[in-house]
C-alpha cells in the first residue's frame, strides 16, 4: 500500500522505457516488506542537474543513473565513492546529509555476479575484449580485485593503451597489457578467464562476434559476456563449442540493482532473495 510513509527511488536516464530496474527494486521491496516504490524518470540532458537537485529536495531516498548520464551526473553530487571516481562513472546515488553520494554498482555487481557463479578474479590470467566505457570499468575492477595479467584486446590499440596507462598507474603495477584485437594469435598458450566487454553481438545484431576463430576459443576456460540481450550470445556459443563455461550479463544487471538496494536501505539481500528477483527478471524480459 502506498501511504504517507512510502519512500521513493528511481532511475534517471534517456531513454528509460526498456529498463528492468523497476522489476528488480519493486520485487525486492515487496519481498523485504519495505514501503518503497521505484519508478523511471526520463530526464533531458539540460535538466540533469535540476533533476538531481529536485530529487534531493523531494526527499527521494536513492537514484540509479543510466545512459547517457553516468559521467555527467558526477558534478551534481556531494561525494563520489573511490572506485566510482577511478572509473569516472556513477550508476547509483545514495542520499547522505549534504546531498547524494555516487557509487558504481555496475562493477561491484559484476564482481558479485561472478562470485555467485564461483568465478574468481584474484590472481586469474584474463583477457578483456574491448576498451570502451564498459571494458574500462572492468579493467579497474580487475586492478582492484588483484587479477593476474589482463590482456586488453581492442580494435583501436590507442584506447587500450590509454586505459592500461591509467589503470596500471592507479594500482602501481602492470595489470593491464594492451593489445590489438587482430593480434589475438600472439596470446600465451594457456587457458584464460575472458570478459567480453565490447558492444559487438548486442541485439538486434545477434550474429556478430568480435573474434570468430575457433583457435581463440580453445584458450578460454570461462567466457563472461556483459551483454544479456540475446540471452545466449554468439560469443557464449563459441565458448561452449570449444568446451568452456559461458555466462551472460543478466546477473551483473541483477547484482548492480541488489547492491544499490542494499546501499539505500541498509540491508543485506540474501542469495535466495536475489534468485527470486532473477527469476522475475527472466520472466519480465522473456529470457528463457
Ligand atoms: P560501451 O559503453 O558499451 O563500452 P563504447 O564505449 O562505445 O561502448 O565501446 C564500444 C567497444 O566495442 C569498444 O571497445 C569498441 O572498439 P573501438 O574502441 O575500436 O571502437 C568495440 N567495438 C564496437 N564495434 C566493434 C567492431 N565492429 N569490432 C570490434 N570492436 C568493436
Amino acid at each position: 500500500m502506498i501511504d504517507g510513509k512510502t519512500r521513493l527511488c528511481g532511475l534517471i536516464g534517456n531513454p528509460v522505457e526498456h529498463t528492468m530496474s523497476p522489476v528488480i527494486h519493486n520485487t525486492l521491496a515487496e519481498k523485504c516488506g519495505h514501503n518503497l516504490v521505484y519508478v523511471p524518470f526520463l530526464v533531458e540532458e539540460e535538466r540533469l542537474g535540476e533533476a538531481v537537485k529536485g530529487a534531493w529536495a523531494l526527499n527521494v531516498l536513492g537514484m540509479n543513473v543510466t545512459v547517457p548520464y553516468k559521467s555527467a551526473v558526477m558534478e551534481s553530487l556531494a561525494e563520489v565513492d573511490e572506485l566510482a571516481a577511478h572509473i569516472g562513472a556513477v550508476n547509483t546515488l545514495v542520499r547522505t546529509q549534504g546531498g547524494y553520494k555516487g557509487y558504481n554498482t555496475d562493477m561491484t555487481g559484476l564482481y558479485r555476479a561472478m562470485r555467485s557463479e564461483g568465478i574468481r578474479i584474484e590472481d586469474e590470467e584474463m583477457i578483456l575484449l574491448g576498451a570502451g566505457g564498459a571494458a574500462r570499468a572492468v579493467a579497474y575492477l580487475c586492478g582492484a580485485q588483484k587479477a593476474g595479467k589482463v590482456f586488453m584486446l581492442n580494435r583501436t590499440l590507442d584506447k587500450a593503451q590509454q586505459v592500461a596507462k591509467e589503470v596500471n598507474a592507479a594500482f602501481g603495477r602492470e595489470v593491464i597489457v594492451p593489445m590489438l584485437l587482430r593480434d589475438y594469435r600472439e596470446l600465451p598458450d594457456r587457458k584464460f578467464l575472458v570478459i567480453q566487454g565490447t558492444s559487438v553481438g548486442l541485439a538486434p545484431k545477434e550474429d556478430d562476434v568480435v573474434i570468430e576463430d575457433a583457435a581463440f576459443y580453445r584458450k578460454v576456460h570461462t567466457g563472461y559476456d556483459l551483454i544479456y540481450k540475446p540471452f545466449t550470445t554468439r560469443f557464449m556459443k563459441l565458448v561452449r563449442e570449444a568446451g568452456g563455461e559461458a555466462y551472460n550479463g543478466l546477473k551483473m544487471l541483477l547484482y548492480q540493482g541488489v547492491i544499490a538496494y542494499e546501499l539505500w536501505n541498509h540491508v543485506e539481500i540474501t542469495e535466495e532473495e536475489a534468485s527470486f528477483v532473477y527469476e522475475k527478471m527472466r520472466q519480465n524480459g522473456r529470457f528463457v
